[in-house]
């Protein structure tokens, strides 16, 4: 058994106890962040590990089209498939009355937000170095504070399908340019691909 597939224990309390991504609802219920959103959900998978912390609110946002850029569809999935990772989600939908679906590009839906809405927000979408630094832009405000900005794939590395991730390099400047370095924290190397986390002070 591997350390990433060791049961689940309750020693998470605080963000830096984090170290593999299924710990994330654990965390969420200690901080009580209740008011949640995934930025790139796909089928659903870590959508349904996020709902199990219970929150009051979780908006689910993804594009869920093949539209030919390879930074939205980086599994390189055709319409049918991308159809049925969507009906799953609104599967998931009917058995929770605090999940919100919205099927759009991402900077299509942040506007719908107000600032400070959200407790956590979780960006796992177009993981191109340009895709990552749009959506920190977007969702960055709509952290209130003392909520955290957080994301998937942090790692230097290309996907089969050939594509370059660049959140690294994005979340690295980002923090950079926001002075934001001793908010940050991230589960790699111990996790790989790691998961990144920005607390808004
Ligand atoms: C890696 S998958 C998400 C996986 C999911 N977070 C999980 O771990 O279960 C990336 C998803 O992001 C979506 N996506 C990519 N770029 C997007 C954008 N600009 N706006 C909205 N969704 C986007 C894709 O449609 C895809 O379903």
């Amino acid at each position: 058994m591997t350390a990433q597939n060791q049961p689940s224990t309750d020693r998470v309390t605080k963000l830096t106890d984090i170290r593999w991504r299924r710990e994330i609802p654990l965390w969420l219920k200690s901080e009580k962040l209740t008011i949640l959103a995934e930025i790139g959900v796909r089928d659903g998978d870590h959508l349904h590990s996020l709902l199990k912390s219970n929150p009051e609110q979780m908006v689910a946002i993804d594009l869920w089209k093949d539209d030919g850029v390879l930074g939205h569809n980086d599994a390189l999935f055709n319409q049918e498939q991308i159809e049925r990772c969507y009906q799953k989600v609104c599967r998931l939908g009917e058995q929770h009355s605090c999940l919100e679906i919205y099927r759009g590009l991402s900077a299509e839906i942040a506007p719908h937000f107000s600032d400070g809405h959200f407790d956590f927000i979780y960006i796992d979408a177009d993981h191109t170095y340009e895709g990552v630094c749009q959506d920190l832009e977007l969702w960055w405000p709509k952290v209130r504070r003392g909520g955290v900005l957080s994301g998937h794939d942090y790692i230097l590395r290309k996907n089969p399908k050939g594509l370059v991730f660049g959140v690294v390099p994005a979340v690295h400047e980002f923090i950079g340019r926001h002075f934001l370095q001793e908010q940050f924290y991230c589960t790699w190397p111990d996790e790989q691909p790691g998961n990144w986390f920005i607390r808004k002070t």
